[in-house]
């Protein structure tokens, strides 16, 4: 038994090793930004200026939309009154009484496509969040997605919270702020969520 244990763990071994010396070296803003990046979930009282949250909107929009029939909304939030309206039915954890702004990204369903296509939006407002969410970064802001579709009593809260008409759903809240916290960033890389050409096929 312990003959083919001990070949099988330094193979094991060597494997790793492999993988770590074959990680590509990179020297590129962008993907430093996106390697970087990560949830922050409380903020200082600094406001965020207004030509920074210019350049996230204009971030989101430039994501990829199913027939780019961009079928979103971006609500801005920067109203204490609102945020603290928001606070006070939210199920999340991070410090939205501390955070000066929220972008909520919404579907608009009047531009979404039809019938089963509808979905979509989904997936084209979660890539304009992402893009949020990146810009936030290379701005020098910590931000966090917080959920809120699917779940039915968090978009109906939200919606009454934000006087949203029913055409308009919002996928989430973003919130943001000048980091008061550096939290680690999260080590996410793993080549067993890889397959070549068929699933569960390595190189
Ligand atoms: C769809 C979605 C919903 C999320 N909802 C919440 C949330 O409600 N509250 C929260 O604190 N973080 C939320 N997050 C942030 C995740 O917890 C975070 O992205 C994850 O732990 C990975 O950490 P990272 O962003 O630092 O890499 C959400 C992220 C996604 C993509």
């Amino acid at each position: 038994m312990k003959k083919i244990l001990v070949p099988l763990v330094i193979l094991a071994l060597a494997l790793s090793c492999k993988e770590r010396q074959e990680a590509p070296q990179w020297q590129n803003p962008a993907l430093d930004n996106i390697f970087t990046r990560v949830s922050v979930r409380d903020y200082t009282s600094q406001k965020v200026e207004a030509d920074k949250v210019d350049l996230m909107l204009r971030a989101g929009m430039a994501a990829p939309t199913a027939r780019n029939t961009q079928p979103w909304h971006f609500l801005v939030v920067d109203d204490r009154a609102v945020l603290d309206a928001f606070a006070a039915v939210n199920f999340n954890k991070p410090k939205i009484d501390k955070c000066a702004l929220a972008i909520v990204p919404c579907g608009d369903l009047s531009k979404a496509m039809e019938g089963v296509e509808q979905e979509f939006w989904v997936q084209d407002v979660s890539a304009a969040t992402e893009n949020i969410l990146l810009a936030a970064h290379a701005l020098g802001l910590g931000a966090v997605w917080t959920g809120l579709y699917p779940r039915q009593e968090r978009v109906e809260d939200a919606s009454r919270v934000f006087g949203l008409p029913e055409h308009i759903v919002p996928l989430c809240a973003i919130l943001i702020g000048y980091p008061a916290e550096q939290p680690a960033v999260k080590e996410k890389w793993n080549p067993l969520n890889v397959s070549y050409n068929q699933f569960g096929q390595g190189r």
